[in-house]
Protein backbone atom coordinates (compact mmCIF):
# COMPACT_ATOMS: atom_id res chain seq x y z
CA UNK A 1 0.00 0.00 0.00
CA UNK A 2 1.22 3.42 -0.99
CA UNK A 3 2.84 5.75 2.20
CA UNK A 4 0.61 8.83 0.77
CA UNK A 5 -2.92 9.32 -1.08
CA UNK A 6 -1.58 12.26 -3.29
CA UNK A 7 1.99 13.73 -4.03
CA UNK A 8 2.67 16.97 -5.54
CA UNK A 9 6.10 16.70 -6.46
CA UNK A 10 8.62 19.29 -7.66
CA UNK A 11 6.65 22.52 -6.96
CA UNK A 12 7.58 25.85 -5.22
CA UNK A 13 5.65 25.86 -2.60
CA UNK A 14 4.26 29.34 -1.67
CA UNK A 15 2.94 28.94 2.08
CA UNK A 16 0.54 31.78 2.48
CA UNK A 17 2.90 33.67 5.39
CA UNK A 18 4.59 36.01 3.11
CA UNK A 19 7.44 34.20 3.07
CA UNK A 20 9.59 33.62 0.25
CA UNK A 21 8.77 30.27 -1.91
CA UNK A 22 10.74 27.00 -1.38
CA UNK A 23 10.99 24.05 -3.60
CA UNK A 24 9.52 21.21 -1.69
CA UNK A 25 7.01 18.22 -2.25
CA UNK A 26 3.84 18.07 -0.71
CA UNK A 27 2.19 14.97 0.29
CA UNK A 28 -1.80 15.05 0.82
CA UNK A 29 -3.52 12.04 3.35
CA UNK A 30 -7.49 12.53 3.35
CA UNK A 31 -8.57 15.81 4.12
CA UNK A 32 -4.84 16.96 5.47
CA UNK A 33 -1.41 17.76 4.41
CA UNK A 34 0.74 15.06 5.55
CA UNK A 35 4.13 16.20 4.68
CA UNK A 36 5.73 18.50 3.00
CA UNK A 37 9.95 18.18 2.06
CA UNK A 38 11.64 16.13 0.01
CA UNK A 39 9.42 13.13 -0.64
CA UNK A 40 11.82 11.84 -3.86
CA UNK A 41 11.17 8.05 -1.62
CA UNK A 42 7.29 7.88 -0.99
CA UNK A 43 5.49 6.02 -2.90
CA UNK A 44 1.95 7.84 -3.45
CA UNK A 45 -1.40 6.58 -5.09
CA UNK A 46 -1.50 9.61 -7.11
CA UNK A 47 1.65 11.36 -8.06
CA UNK A 48 1.49 14.86 -9.88
CA UNK A 49 4.21 16.44 -11.62
CA UNK A 50 4.26 20.44 -10.45
CA UNK A 51 7.92 21.21 -11.87
CA UNK A 52 8.09 24.85 -12.35
CA UNK A 53 4.84 25.43 -10.81
CA UNK A 54 3.49 27.26 -7.19
CA UNK A 55 1.55 25.23 -4.62
CA UNK A 56 0.03 27.63 -2.26
CA UNK A 57 -3.15 27.20 -0.52
CA UNK A 58 -6.27 27.50 -2.07
CA UNK A 59 -7.78 31.31 -2.44
CA UNK A 60 -9.62 32.26 0.33
CA UNK A 61 -12.57 34.46 -1.80
CA UNK A 62 -13.38 36.71 1.77
CA UNK A 63 -15.92 39.14 0.09
CA UNK A 64 -18.75 36.97 -2.04
CA UNK A 65 -22.52 36.98 -2.97
CA UNK A 66 -22.52 33.07 -3.71
CA UNK A 67 -25.07 31.89 -1.16
CA UNK A 68 -27.38 30.58 -4.12
CA UNK A 69 -24.59 29.53 -5.84
CA UNK A 70 -23.92 27.39 -3.07
CA UNK A 71 -27.03 25.71 -2.73
CA UNK A 72 -28.23 25.72 -6.57
CA UNK A 73 -25.05 25.44 -8.83
CA UNK A 74 -22.80 23.94 -6.13
CA UNK A 75 -20.26 22.99 -8.84
CA UNK A 76 -18.74 26.50 -7.79
CA UNK A 77 -17.17 26.63 -11.14
CA UNK A 78 -16.98 30.46 -11.54
CA UNK A 79 -14.45 30.24 -8.19
CA UNK A 80 -12.67 26.54 -8.06
CA UNK A 81 -11.81 27.57 -11.58
CA UNK A 82 -9.81 30.52 -10.50
CA UNK A 83 -8.16 28.53 -7.49
CA UNK A 84 -10.85 29.64 -4.70
CA UNK A 85 -11.42 27.16 -1.94
CA UNK A 86 -13.36 28.62 0.45
CA UNK A 87 -15.90 31.82 0.22
CA UNK A 88 -17.12 33.93 2.81
CA UNK A 89 -21.13 34.70 1.91
CA UNK A 90 -23.57 36.77 3.26
CA UNK A 91 -22.26 39.93 2.72
CA UNK A 92 -23.56 43.61 2.24
CA UNK A 93 -26.33 42.55 4.77
CA UNK A 94 -27.72 39.89 2.37
CA UNK A 95 -28.07 36.56 3.86
CA UNK A 96 -30.65 33.56 2.71
CA UNK A 97 -31.41 32.96 6.14
CA UNK A 98 -33.23 33.26 8.27
CA UNK A 99 -36.31 34.69 6.34
CA UNK A 100 -39.42 33.17 4.48
CA UNK A 101 -40.41 35.44 1.42
CA UNK A 102 -44.00 35.92 0.58
CA UNK A 103 -43.20 38.27 -2.80
CA UNK A 104 -39.98 38.98 -4.25
CA UNK A 105 -37.44 40.66 -1.68
CA UNK A 106 -36.34 44.30 -1.67
CA UNK A 107 -33.42 45.54 -3.38
CA UNK A 108 -30.66 44.23 -2.94
CA UNK A 109 -31.80 41.09 -1.45
CA UNK A 110 -32.83 39.93 -5.25
CA UNK A 111 -29.28 40.25 -6.38
CA UNK A 112 -28.90 36.96 -4.39
CA UNK A 113 -32.11 35.15 -5.31
CA UNK A 114 -35.93 35.84 -5.80
CA UNK A 115 -38.82 34.44 -3.73
CA UNK A 116 -38.29 30.98 -4.03
CA UNK A 117 -34.61 31.21 -2.63
CA UNK A 118 -35.80 33.07 0.34
CA UNK A 119 -36.91 30.07 2.73
CA UNK A 120 -35.45 29.40 5.71
CA UNK A 121 -37.01 30.31 8.57
CA UNK A 122 -33.60 29.38 10.80
CA UNK A 123 -29.91 30.20 10.08
CA UNK A 124 -29.80 26.10 10.82
CA UNK A 125 -31.99 25.42 8.27
CA UNK A 126 -29.78 27.13 5.50
CA UNK A 127 -26.63 25.05 6.81
CA UNK A 128 -28.53 22.01 6.73
CA UNK A 129 -29.55 22.38 3.14
CA UNK A 130 -26.08 23.63 2.26
CA UNK A 131 -24.26 21.11 3.45
CA UNK A 132 -27.17 18.28 1.71
CA UNK A 133 -25.68 20.27 -1.54
CA UNK A 134 -22.29 19.08 -1.43
CA UNK A 135 -20.42 22.54 -2.80
CA UNK A 136 -17.33 22.23 -4.61
CA UNK A 137 -15.74 24.29 -2.02
CA UNK A 138 -15.96 25.51 1.97
CA UNK A 139 -18.08 28.34 2.61
CA UNK A 140 -17.85 30.61 6.10
CA UNK A 141 -21.28 31.87 6.33
CA UNK A 142 -22.34 35.31 7.87
CA UNK A 143 -26.10 36.59 8.77
CA UNK A 144 -27.16 40.10 7.16
CA UNK A 145 -28.25 42.96 9.14
CA UNK A 146 -30.62 43.23 5.50
CA UNK A 147 -32.56 40.21 5.81
CA UNK A 148 -32.99 40.34 9.38
CA UNK A 149 -34.71 43.76 9.23
CA UNK A 150 -36.73 42.40 6.03
CA UNK A 151 -37.83 39.19 7.84
CA UNK A 152 -38.69 41.10 11.20
CA UNK A 153 -40.01 44.80 10.68
CA UNK A 154 -43.14 45.23 8.66
CA UNK A 155 -41.75 48.73 7.43
CA UNK A 156 -37.85 48.67 6.77
CA UNK A 157 -38.22 52.55 6.08
CA UNK A 158 -37.58 53.49 10.02
CA UNK A 159 -35.16 52.75 12.94
CA UNK A 160 -36.05 49.46 14.61
CA UNK A 161 -37.96 49.48 17.79
CA UNK A 162 -36.64 47.83 21.10
CA UNK A 163 -38.72 44.57 20.71
CA UNK A 164 -37.56 44.01 16.68
CA UNK A 165 -33.86 45.12 17.97
CA UNK A 166 -34.66 41.86 20.56
CA UNK A 167 -36.45 39.24 17.99
CA UNK A 168 -33.28 40.13 15.69
CA UNK A 169 -30.35 39.83 18.75
CA UNK A 170 -32.35 36.46 19.11
CA UNK A 171 -32.17 35.62 15.58
CA UNK A 172 -28.31 36.86 15.58
CA UNK A 173 -27.89 34.22 18.67
CA UNK A 174 -29.27 30.98 16.36
CA UNK A 175 -27.50 32.12 13.23
CA UNK A 176 -24.47 32.41 15.21
CA UNK A 177 -25.20 29.19 17.42
CA UNK A 178 -25.66 27.21 13.65
CA UNK A 179 -22.24 28.06 12.93
CA UNK A 180 -22.19 31.92 11.14
CA UNK A 181 -19.05 33.63 11.60
CA UNK A 182 -20.52 37.23 12.39
CA UNK A 183 -22.98 39.65 11.10
CA UNK A 184 -22.62 41.92 7.84
CA UNK A 185 -24.34 45.37 7.19
CA UNK A 186 -25.29 46.82 3.69
CA UNK A 187 -25.79 50.42 4.99
CA UNK A 188 -26.03 52.12 1.81
CA UNK A 189 -28.92 49.77 0.89
CA UNK A 190 -33.14 50.63 1.21
CA UNK A 191 -33.53 47.75 3.92
CA UNK A 192 -30.88 48.89 6.36
CA UNK A 193 -30.32 52.94 5.09
CA UNK A 194 -32.87 53.74 8.24
CA UNK A 195 -31.42 51.85 10.77
CA UNK A 196 -29.42 53.91 13.81
CA UNK A 197 -25.96 52.99 14.83
CA UNK A 198 -27.48 52.09 18.41
CA UNK A 199 -29.23 49.12 16.59
CA UNK A 200 -26.44 47.80 14.90
CA UNK A 201 -23.92 47.72 17.56
CA UNK A 202 -26.70 45.67 19.86
CA UNK A 203 -26.91 43.32 17.17
CA UNK A 204 -23.39 43.34 16.81
CA UNK A 205 -22.63 42.52 20.43
CA UNK A 206 -24.10 39.36 20.06
CA UNK A 207 -21.80 38.24 17.50
CA UNK A 208 -19.01 39.69 19.17
CA UNK A 209 -19.99 37.66 22.05
CA UNK A 210 -20.06 34.14 20.15
CA UNK A 211 -16.58 35.44 18.73
CA UNK A 212 -17.89 36.53 15.99
CA UNK A 213 -16.52 39.48 13.48
CA UNK A 214 -18.79 42.30 11.82
CA UNK A 215 -18.13 42.92 7.95
CA UNK A 216 -19.73 46.26 6.60
CA UNK A 217 -20.86 47.88 3.01
CA UNK A 218 -20.90 51.03 4.91
CA UNK A 219 -23.38 54.12 4.45
CA UNK A 220 -21.23 55.72 1.99
CA UNK A 221 -18.43 55.34 0.36
CA UNK A 222 -18.39 59.00 -1.67
CA UNK A 223 -18.69 62.45 0.37
CA UNK A 224 -19.94 60.77 3.47
CA UNK A 225 -17.16 58.29 3.65
CA UNK A 226 -15.20 59.14 6.77
CA UNK A 227 -18.36 59.13 8.83
CA UNK A 228 -19.32 55.98 7.81
CA UNK A 229 -15.96 54.71 8.49
CA UNK A 230 -16.40 56.35 11.80
CA UNK A 231 -19.51 54.86 12.52
CA UNK A 232 -18.02 51.61 11.37
CA UNK A 233 -15.28 51.76 14.38
CA UNK A 234 -17.55 52.91 16.90
CA UNK A 235 -19.70 49.58 16.45
CA UNK A 236 -16.66 47.73 16.57
CA UNK A 237 -15.16 49.18 19.99
CA UNK A 238 -19.08 49.55 21.45
CA UNK A 239 -19.72 45.64 20.24
CA UNK A 240 -16.18 44.79 21.14
CA UNK A 241 -15.66 42.72 18.21
CA UNK A 242 -13.30 42.72 14.88
CA UNK A 243 -14.28 44.89 12.19
CA UNK A 244 -14.38 44.32 8.15
CA UNK A 245 -14.62 47.47 6.00
CA UNK A 246 -15.96 45.73 2.64
CA UNK A 247 -15.14 46.40 -0.82
CA UNK A 248 -13.07 49.37 0.14
CA UNK A 249 -13.06 51.86 -2.73
CA UNK A 250 -14.42 55.04 -2.88
CA UNK A 251 -16.13 56.69 -5.85
CA UNK A 252 -14.15 59.43 -7.09
CA UNK A 253 -16.79 61.57 -8.99
CA UNK A 254 -17.64 62.97 -5.72
CA UNK A 255 -14.24 64.05 -4.52
CA UNK A 256 -11.51 62.70 -5.91
CA UNK A 257 -9.12 62.96 -3.09
CA UNK A 258 -10.32 61.04 -1.07
CA UNK A 259 -9.71 57.56 -1.73
CA UNK A 260 -5.64 58.19 -1.11
CA UNK A 261 -7.38 59.89 2.17
CA UNK A 262 -9.54 56.96 3.15
CA UNK A 263 -6.59 54.88 3.21
CA UNK A 264 -5.09 57.18 5.74
CA UNK A 265 -8.06 57.03 7.89
CA UNK A 266 -7.59 52.80 7.61
CA UNK A 267 -4.03 53.64 9.00
CA UNK A 268 -4.80 55.59 11.62
CA UNK A 269 -8.02 53.43 12.84
CA UNK A 270 -5.84 50.06 12.74
CA UNK A 271 -3.66 51.41 15.38
CA UNK A 272 -6.50 51.86 17.53
CA UNK A 273 -8.49 48.88 17.14
CA UNK A 274 -9.06 45.50 15.08
CA UNK A 275 -10.23 46.51 11.46
CA UNK A 276 -8.73 44.84 8.03
CA UNK A 277 -10.50 45.80 4.70
CA UNK A 278 -11.16 43.92 1.67
CA UNK A 279 -10.94 44.84 -2.36
CA UNK A 280 -11.03 43.54 -5.60
CA UNK A 281 -8.71 44.42 -8.26
CA UNK A 282 -10.83 46.47 -10.75
CA UNK A 283 -11.94 49.82 -11.63
CA UNK A 284 -15.55 49.25 -12.34
CA UNK A 285 -18.01 47.94 -9.63
CA UNK A 286 -21.27 46.32 -9.88
CA UNK A 287 -24.86 46.01 -7.90
CA UNK A 288 -28.17 46.88 -8.57
CA UNK A 289 -29.31 49.72 -10.81
CA UNK A 290 -30.83 52.35 -8.95
CA UNK A 291 -31.65 55.79 -9.74
CA UNK A 292 -29.23 57.24 -6.79
CA UNK A 293 -26.36 55.47 -7.93
CA UNK A 294 -26.48 56.00 -11.23
CA UNK A 295 -26.29 60.00 -10.58
CA UNK A 296 -23.51 59.09 -8.00
CA UNK A 297 -21.79 57.14 -10.74
CA UNK A 298 -20.95 57.62 -14.56
CA UNK A 299 -20.69 55.42 -16.72
CA UNK A 300 -22.63 52.06 -16.22
CA UNK A 301 -22.98 48.85 -17.97
CA UNK A 302 -26.59 46.63 -17.84
CA UNK A 303 -26.02 43.40 -16.68
CA UNK A 304 -30.14 42.19 -15.68
CA UNK A 305 -33.01 43.88 -16.14
CA UNK A 306 -36.33 42.23 -15.00
CA UNK A 307 -38.32 44.35 -17.00
CA UNK A 308 -36.55 44.60 -19.95
CA UNK A 309 -33.88 41.67 -20.16
CA UNK A 310 -32.98 42.72 -24.16
CA UNK A 311 -30.94 45.14 -22.42
CA UNK A 312 -28.53 42.79 -20.91
CA UNK A 313 -24.92 43.64 -22.02
CA UNK A 314 -25.71 47.22 -22.98
CA UNK A 315 -24.86 50.50 -21.96
CA UNK A 316 -26.86 52.86 -19.81
CA UNK A 317 -26.58 56.01 -21.52
CA UNK A 318 -27.12 53.95 -25.13
CA UNK A 319 -30.48 52.69 -23.60
CA UNK A 320 -30.89 55.96 -22.26
CA UNK A 321 -30.70 57.14 -25.97
CA UNK A 322 -32.72 54.40 -27.48
CA UNK A 323 -35.37 55.48 -25.28
CA UNK A 324 -34.86 58.76 -25.93
CA UNK A 325 -34.96 59.75 -22.26
CA UNK A 326 -32.38 61.12 -19.36
CA UNK A 327 -30.50 57.73 -17.63
CA UNK A 328 -32.22 58.66 -14.30
CA UNK A 329 -35.72 57.23 -16.49
CA UNK A 330 -33.74 54.56 -18.20
CA UNK A 331 -32.76 53.17 -14.83
CA UNK A 332 -36.23 53.06 -13.18
CA UNK A 333 -37.56 51.79 -15.98
CA UNK A 334 -34.74 48.96 -15.83
CA UNK A 335 -35.65 48.16 -12.22
CA UNK A 336 -35.04 45.76 -10.44
CA UNK A 337 -32.05 45.09 -12.25
CA UNK A 338 -28.20 45.20 -11.63
CA UNK A 339 -25.27 47.12 -13.49
CA UNK A 340 -21.85 47.74 -13.58
CA UNK A 341 -20.42 51.11 -12.78
CA UNK A 342 -17.39 52.37 -14.25
CA UNK A 343 -15.59 55.55 -12.71
CA UNK A 344 -12.84 54.19 -10.30
CA UNK A 345 -9.22 55.50 -10.36
CA UNK A 346 -6.56 52.75 -11.17
CA UNK A 347 -3.75 54.56 -9.14
CA UNK A 348 -6.09 53.68 -6.36
CA UNK A 349 -6.97 50.41 -7.21
CA UNK A 350 -3.16 49.87 -6.94
CA UNK A 351 -2.55 51.39 -3.65
CA UNK A 352 -5.33 49.06 -2.43
CA UNK A 353 -3.80 45.84 -4.06
CA UNK A 354 -0.81 46.63 -2.78
CA UNK A 355 -1.62 47.75 0.67
CA UNK A 356 -0.52 45.20 3.65
CA UNK A 357 -3.78 45.86 5.28
CA UNK A 358 -5.86 44.92 2.14
CA UNK A 359 -7.22 41.40 2.14
CA UNK A 360 -8.98 40.01 -1.08
CA UNK A 361 -12.42 39.52 -2.03
CA UNK A 362 -14.20 39.29 -5.19
CA UNK A 363 -18.11 40.55 -4.08
CA UNK A 364 -19.22 39.19 -7.31
CA UNK A 365 -22.27 38.24 -7.72
CA UNK A 366 -23.17 35.02 -9.33
CA UNK A 367 -26.10 33.33 -11.43
CA UNK A 368 -26.47 36.90 -12.75
CA UNK A 369 -26.88 36.89 -16.87
CA UNK A 370 -24.05 39.17 -17.47
CA UNK A 371 -21.84 39.76 -14.61
CA UNK A 372 -18.87 41.61 -13.26
CA UNK A 373 -15.74 39.64 -14.72
CA UNK A 374 -14.78 39.39 -10.81
CA UNK A 375 -16.40 36.48 -10.43
CA UNK A 376 -14.35 34.81 -12.37
CA UNK A 377 -11.06 36.76 -12.56
CA UNK A 378 -10.70 38.47 -9.27
CA UNK A 379 -7.23 35.97 -7.62
CA UNK A 380 -5.60 35.26 -11.15
CA UNK A 381 -5.99 38.79 -11.80
CA UNK A 382 -4.12 40.14 -8.80
CA UNK A 383 -1.86 36.89 -9.59
CA UNK A 384 -0.99 37.88 -13.07
CA UNK A 385 -1.86 41.09 -13.93
CA UNK A 386 -0.69 43.42 -10.67
CA UNK A 387 1.89 41.11 -9.35
CA UNK A 388 3.65 39.65 -12.53
CA UNK A 389 3.05 41.61 -14.95
CA UNK A 390 2.85 45.53 -13.39
CA UNK A 391 5.61 43.88 -10.45
CA UNK A 392 3.86 45.91 -8.09
CA UNK A 393 4.35 43.23 -5.06
CA UNK A 394 5.29 39.68 -4.94
CA UNK A 395 3.00 36.98 -5.20
CA UNK A 396 4.23 35.63 -1.86
CA UNK A 397 2.91 39.03 -0.38
CA UNK A 398 -0.43 38.86 -2.59
CA UNK A 399 -0.76 35.31 -1.79
CA UNK A 400 -0.82 35.64 1.78
CA UNK A 401 -3.46 38.50 1.62
CA UNK A 402 -5.66 35.80 -0.15
CA UNK A 403 -5.04 32.85 2.19
CA UNK A 404 -3.12 33.21 5.58
CA UNK A 405 -4.39 36.57 6.27
CA UNK A 406 -7.54 35.99 5.57
CA UNK A 407 -8.00 32.61 7.01
CA UNK A 408 -7.11 34.33 10.49
CA UNK A 409 -9.35 37.54 10.46
CA UNK A 410 -11.91 35.14 9.67
CA UNK A 411 -11.22 32.51 12.68
CA UNK A 412 -10.56 29.66 9.91
CA UNK A 413 -9.01 26.81 11.81
CA UNK A 414 -6.19 25.24 10.04
CA UNK A 415 -6.78 26.76 6.76
CA UNK A 416 -4.97 29.08 4.22
CA UNK A 417 -1.01 27.93 4.93
CA UNK A 418 0.81 24.96 3.57
CA UNK A 419 1.37 23.50 6.60
CA UNK A 420 1.91 19.86 7.88
CA UNK A 421 -1.63 18.88 9.53
CA UNK A 422 -3.41 21.74 8.06
CA UNK A 423 -6.36 21.10 5.32
CA UNK A 424 -5.52 20.27 1.84
CA UNK A 425 -6.59 23.41 0.11
CA UNK A 426 -4.52 23.48 -2.03
CA UNK A 427 -4.09 25.18 -5.90
CA UNK A 428 -1.50 24.49 -7.78
CA UNK A 429 -0.78 27.38 -10.82
CA UNK A 430 2.22 28.32 -13.57
CA UNK A 431 3.52 31.63 -12.43
CA UNK A 432 3.89 32.52 -15.98
CA UNK A 433 0.63 31.48 -17.35
CA UNK A 434 -2.01 32.20 -15.09
CA UNK A 435 -4.24 35.72 -15.60
CA UNK A 436 -7.58 36.34 -15.59
CA UNK A 437 -9.54 36.19 -19.16
CA UNK A 438 -13.04 37.08 -17.51
CA UNK A 439 -13.76 40.54 -19.65
CA UNK A 440 -16.50 43.56 -18.87
CA UNK A 441 -17.75 42.32 -22.49
CA UNK A 442 -16.92 38.46 -21.67
CA UNK A 443 -16.77 37.99 -18.10
CA UNK A 444 -17.67 34.14 -17.66
CA UNK A 445 -14.15 32.84 -18.66
CA UNK A 446 -11.86 29.90 -16.54
CA UNK A 447 -8.40 31.85 -15.71
CA UNK A 448 -5.57 30.78 -17.17
CA UNK A 449 -2.11 28.99 -15.69
CA UNK A 450 -4.73 26.84 -13.12
CA UNK A 451 -4.05 23.16 -12.86
CA UNK A 452 -5.15 21.85 -10.06
CA UNK A 453 -6.99 22.18 -7.32
CA UNK A 454 -7.87 20.57 -4.10
CA UNK A 455 -10.54 21.47 -1.15
CA UNK A 456 -10.02 18.94 1.88
CA UNK A 457 -7.43 16.96 -0.17
CA UNK A 458 -9.95 16.38 -2.70
CA UNK A 459 -9.17 16.91 -6.21
CA UNK A 460 -12.08 19.78 -8.03
CA UNK A 461 -10.25 21.40 -10.54
CA UNK A 462 -7.67 19.66 -12.97
CA UNK A 463 -6.35 20.18 -16.95
CA UNK A 464 -9.13 23.03 -17.17
CA UNK A 465 -12.13 20.66 -15.71
CA UNK A 466 -13.99 20.28 -12.97
CA UNK A 467 -13.93 16.85 -11.60
CA UNK A 468 -17.44 16.98 -10.26
CA UNK A 469 -16.26 16.06 -6.95
CA UNK A 470 -18.48 18.15 -3.83
CA UNK A 471 -15.83 17.76 -0.94
CA UNK A 472 -16.54 21.56 0.50
CA UNK A 473 -17.85 21.72 4.13
CA UNK A 474 -19.58 25.11 6.35
CA UNK A 475 -16.45 26.30 8.28
CA UNK A 476 -15.48 28.82 10.35
CA UNK A 477 -15.54 29.35 14.08
CA UNK A 478 -17.54 26.21 15.43
CA UNK A 479 -15.39 24.07 13.94
CA UNK A 480 -12.48 22.21 16.00
ZN1 LIG B 1 -21.49 45.72 -0.78
CU1 LIG C 1 -20.93 42.81 -1.60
Amino acid sequence: MAEHGIVIKGGWVIDGTGRDRYRADVAIDDDRIAAIGDLADATADTVIDASGRVVAPGFIDVHTHDDRMLRDASDMTPKVSQGVTTVVAGNCGISLAPFVATERPMEPLDLVGDTSAYRYPTFAAFVDELTRQQPSTNAALLVGHGTLRVSTMDDTQRPATDDEIEVMRGKVGEAMDSGAVGLSTGLEYPPARMSETQEIIRLAEVAGEKGGIYATHMRNYAADARSSMDEAMQIGREARLPVIVSHFHCHTDDNPGICSEALDWYEAAREEQDVIVDAYPYEASSTSILPEFVMKRTKALVTWSKPHPEMNGKYLHEIAEEWDTDVIDAAKRLAPGGAIYFGRDEENVKRLMTHQGVIIGSDGIPMNPHPHPRLWGTFPRVLGHYARDLDLMTMEDAIHRMTGLSAERFGLADRGSVAKGAYADLVVFDPAAIADTATFMEPEQPAAGIDHVFVNGVPVWQAGRHTGAGPGRIVGRRQA
